[in-house]
C-alpha cells in the first residue's frame, strides 16, 4: 500500500490538519476461473498488499470533495447531483454513492485525498479497489450498515451503471472479503465461499505486467458477456432449467454445436470447462499437487487465447516463455484480459531465471520492458487506527 504519510500529507495540503480517517482496500490475483463470475461459475481470487488508500473527513455538508494524487486533481460533486461528473475516475465514486442510496442509506458530504499502487490496467482491478475503498469507507462513516457482501454489490453495480462495464462479482469480492494467506473459493451464483490457506513450500506467485493497458470499458467485455448470454438463451430453449452457463455441462453443449453461432459456441466452450477445471485444481491444492495446478493454469491460458479470445500477442509470448522455463509449474494471463499481466507459480529456485529469461526475450520482441509485480496475500479493505500510521 502507499506509504500512508503521502496520502495523509495531500489530505492536508487540500483540506488543513483537520481530523480524518484513513482507510485501504486492495487490488487481487486469481489462481484460475476467469470469465466465470458473470456465468455464475467458481473463481479462486485473493487480495494483495497493494490497492487504494484514502484519508477522508465527513463535511457537515452534501458535498464531496475528492483529490486523486495520480491525476493531481479535486472534483466536487453534490451526492445529490443527477448528472454524473465529466472525469471518470470520480464516476466510481459518485456511483458508490448513489447505488448506497438506491440501497436507502444516506451517505453524506466528505473532503478526501486518495492514491493508490496498484497498478492501473494490470489486471489486477484497480477499479474494483477504489470502489471498495469508499464503500467501505462510507460505510463506517455514515453508519449505512451494508454488509461486506453487499458492499461488492455496490461496487460491482456501480461498474455496471457508472462506468459501463458489465463485470462479475470477483474482483469486489476479493477487495473486501479478502484474508492475508488465503486465497476464496467462491461460487459467483450463491456467493458461498471458503477461504483456503495457500502458501504452498517451494514456490511462488510470480506476476509480469505486460504493460498492454488493457481497457474493458473499451467494450469487448461486454461483447463476450453478451455471447455467453447468447448461448444460454438458445440451450435454455430445450432445458429451460439452464439459467447461466455454470448450468451447461460441456456434454450438452456439445448438442448445440451445429445450433450455435460458431463464435457464441467457441466462447461457451472456454466456460463450461473453467468452472470444473477450478474444483479440480482445488483438489490438486488440497493434495499438496502444484505441478497438477499450474498444468490447468496453462489450460485455462489456452481456452482464454484460442477460445475466449481476450489474450493478446504480449500476454502469449509471456506464458510460451513460462512453458519453456525449468521450473515455472504453471502460467496464464490474469483478468479480465486484452493485456495485463501473467500471473505464474514457480519453483522458488526458479522465479529469478524465469523473470530474466521473459525480460530479455520480452525487450527483444517487443522493444519495451515489462514489469516485475511483487505481491503478498493479504487482507481486504480495513480502516487503520489514525495514531499507528506512519
Ligand atoms: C474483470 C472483471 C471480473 C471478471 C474478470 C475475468 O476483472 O471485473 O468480474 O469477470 O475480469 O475473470
Amino acid at each position: 500500500m502507499l506509504q500512508p504519510k503521502k496520502v495523509i500529507s495531500a489530505f492536508q495540503k487540500n483540506f488543513g490538519k483537520c481530523k480524518f480517517s484513513y482507510f485501504t482496500s486492495p487490488g487481487r490475483i486469481n489462481l484460475i476461473g476467469e470469465h466465470t463470475d458473470y456465468n455464475g461459475g467458481f473463481v479462486l481470487p485473493a487480495a494483495v498488499d497493494k490497492g487504494i488508500s484514502v484519508a477522508i473527513a465527513p463535511n457537515g455538508s452534501t458535498v464531496v470533495n475528492a483529490y486523486s494524487m495520480d491525476y493531481g486533481a479535486t472534483v466536487t460533486f453534490d451526492v445529490n447531483a443527477k448528472e454524473k461528473p465529466a472525469e471518470q475516475w470520480a464516476c466510481y465514486i459518485y456511483g458508490v454513492i448513489q447505488e448506497m442510496k438506491e440501497r436507502g442509506a444516506q451517505p453524506g458530504g466528505f473532503n478526501c485525498a486518495f492514491g493508490g499502487d496498484v497498478p492501473l490496467g494490470a489486471g489486477m482491478s484497480s477499479s474494483a479497489a477504489l470502489e471498495s475503498v469508499f464503500g467501505y469507507a462510507l460505510n463506517t462513516l455514515f453508519h449505512c450498515g451494508f454488509k461486506r457482501e453487499e458492499l461488492a454489490k455496490i461496487g460491482q453495480m456501480t461498474e455496471h451503471h457508472y462506468i459501463g462495464v458489465n463485470c462479475g462479482i470477483m474482483d469486489q469480492f476479493a477487495s473486501l472479503m479478502g484474508k492475508e494467506g488465503k486465497v476464496i473459493r467462491l461460487d459467483c451464483r450463491s456467493l458461498s465461499y471458503k477461504r483456503v490457506p495457500f502458501n504452498p513450500k517451494g514456490y511462488k506467485i510470480v506476476l509480469i505486467d505486460t504493460m498492454v493497458k488493457h481497457n474493458l470499458a473499451a467494450g469487448e467485455y461486454n461483447v463476450r458477456r453478451a455471447q455467453c448470454e447468447a448461448g444460454v438463451a438458445a440451450i435454455k430453449k430445450d432445458y429451460p432449467e439452464v439459467e447461466l452457463l455454470r448450468d451447461v455441462t460441456p456434454a450438452m453443449l456439445e448438442q448445440y454445436k451445429d445450433v450455435l453461432e460458431p463464435i457464441v459456441y467457441k466462447r461457451c466452450s472456454f466456460v463450461v470447462k473453467e468452472s470444473p477445471r477450478l474444483l479440480a485444481g482445488c483438489k490438486d491444492l488440497a493434495k499438496g499437487d502444484i505441478p497438477a495446478f499450474g498444468a490447468k493454469m496453462f489450460e485455462t491460458h489456452d481456452g482464454l487465447s484460442k477460445d475466449y479470445g481476450v489474450s493478446c500477442e504480449e500476454l502469449d509470448f509471456i506464458v510460451d516463455i513460462a512453458r519453456k522455463t525449468d521450473g515455472v509449474v504453471g502460467a496464464r494471463m490474469m483478468g479480465g484480459g486484452f493485456g495485463g499481466c501473467v500471473i505464474a507459480i514457480v519453483r522458488s529456485g526458479a522465479a529469478k531465471g524465469y523473470i530474466e529469461a521473459v525480460k530479455k526475450a520480452y525487450l527483444a520482441k517487443f522493444n519495451k520492458d515489462p514489469r516485475v509485480i511483487n505481491v503478498a496475500i493479504s487482507d481486504g479493505a480495513k480502516r487503520w487506527n489514525v495514531r499507528n500510521l506512519k
